[in-house]
């Protein structure tokens, strides 16, 4: 049978697209199993998308390009389209939409899609040998020891980025961009957690409290947690989409901003007790021990001045840091940067000067916020894709 197009990678955007490309579709994936990335993520449950899905929470070197995909395939559509398989969810927080049993159902679902529009998935597959002839494009699918020439119209590249090797992650996307003279902007990790030198956090592991945390124009109002390496949590993560390599980030470990008036009545009440041991009521004790000697804690609450008390809660909530990396790839749940959206229709996700070649999903330079968004991303890439072809 005539391929008419041929994705490769079976992840979110990859199946989403093959699900609803027209004519014969076969999509392939080097791991044994498709959708690995859904089935572990939200911690089995799958945070597939997000009730408050609008472009601000995607980083792009052009804000604007996610708009028309997003628009024309939104987080209500998905949602529908969960609910027709029965699928059962609820909302975590911030409009963060989980799977109410498992992420396998997601995976499954999208596979039943692709088996009704008769889309072929073939596992365990490699593609080398890419070429573009007047007709489309061929290419070599290697099967274990079996070789196959294969020509088909349309290419679709659905490989996502380079997070997480360990799961069959490659920089693959932009091997193909680079062979076609399609630019890609810088990559790096994002989604991730900072280290510090020499462990500096290690006392305070597994420590968690709500937070502000800060890194250039990302700003984020979430629970972070101290880890053996350095820091993490929804806000660390967050932010570190927006970190650069020496930047300083911000720590607020006091958001609500009830700290001073909380020690003041404190004072009032039992200026007696040590601020230590009274600190150690209003934050997790590990944290206050650690501060101890950072902040000079010592004294009775009464010996504290209100420009004192000032001084604590100033340094609680403008606590700068400097983390000396990330974990890398090794941990990122995405990766920032990816092929130059400048090169790609908005509406079709082809190369404007490549026709039939498509980049779809995380290999695309748009990267969403926690909460769902970079599956929305998947979706909303994957069908735009599949209703142009
Ligand atoms: P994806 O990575 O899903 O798929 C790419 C596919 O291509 C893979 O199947 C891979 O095997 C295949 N492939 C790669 N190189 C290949 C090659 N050379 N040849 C053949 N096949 C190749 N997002 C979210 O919105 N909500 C969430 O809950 C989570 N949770 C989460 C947890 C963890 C641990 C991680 C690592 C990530 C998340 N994410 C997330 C992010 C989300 O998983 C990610 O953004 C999407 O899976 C991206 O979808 P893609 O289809 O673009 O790539």
């Amino acid at each position: 049978m005539q391929t008419d197009t041929l994705i490769i990678g079976a992840g979110a955007a990859g199946l989403m697209c093959a699900a609803h490309a027209p004519g014969h579709v076969l999509i392939v994936d080097h791991a044994k199993k498709p959708g690995e990335k859904i089935r572990i993520s939200g911690g089995g449950r799958c945070n597939f998308t997000n009730m408050y899905c609008e472009a601000h929470a995607f980083l792009s070197q052009n804000p604007h390009f996610a708009k028309s995909a997003l628009a024309r395939y939104t987080q209500w559509d998905f949602v529908e389209l969960v609910d027709s398989y029965g699928i059962k969810w609820h909302e975590k927080t911030l409009g963060q939409l989980f799977c109410d049993v498992s992420a396998k159902d997601i995976v499954a679902m999208l596979l039943d899609l692709c088996a009704k529009n008769d889309a072929e998935v073939r596992l365990e597959t490699s593609v080398k040998a890419i070429e573009q002839n007047a007709d489309g494009y061929s290419a070599t699918l290697v099967t274990g020891s079996t070789q196959t020439r294969l020509s088909f119209k349309n290419l679709v590249i659905a490989t996502g980025g380079k997070s997480i090797p360990k799961m069959g992650a490659t920089g693959f996307a932009y091997d193909v961009a680079h062979q076609f003279s399609i630019p890609v902007t810088d990559i790096r990790p994002a989604l991730v957690p900072f280290t510090f030198p020499e462990n500096r956090f290690t006392p305070l592991a597994g420590v968690a409290l709500p937070s502000r945390v800060t890194a250039g124009a990302g700003q984020f109002d979430e629970a972070m947690l101290f880890t053996h390496r350095g820091l993490s949590g929804p806000a660390v993560l967050q932010a570190s989409s927006y970190w650069v390599e020496g930047d300083v980030i911000t720590l607020n470990i006091d958001p609500a901003n009830t700290l001073m008036q909380a020690l003041r009545d404190k004072r009032q009440t039992s200026g007696r007790k040590n601020l230590t041991t009274e600190l150690a009521t209003l934050l997790p004790g590990r944290l206050v021990e650690f501060l101890t000697d950072e902040l000079a804690l010592s004294g009775n609450l009464a010996d504290q001045s209100d420009a004192r008390l000032g001084q604590i809660c100033e340094a609680l909530q403008n606590w700068q840091l400097s983390p000396n990396g990330t974990e890398g790839y090794r941990t990122a749940e995405v990766t920032l940067g990816g092929v130059d959206t400048d090169a790609l229709s908005s509406k079709t996700m082809e190369c404007k000067d490549v026709p039939g070649l498509y980049f779809i999903g995380e290999a695309v330079d748009v990267t969403g916020w926690l909460g769902g968004y970079n599956f929305q991303w998947a979706w909303a890439s994957g069908m735009a894709c599949a209703r142009s072809l």
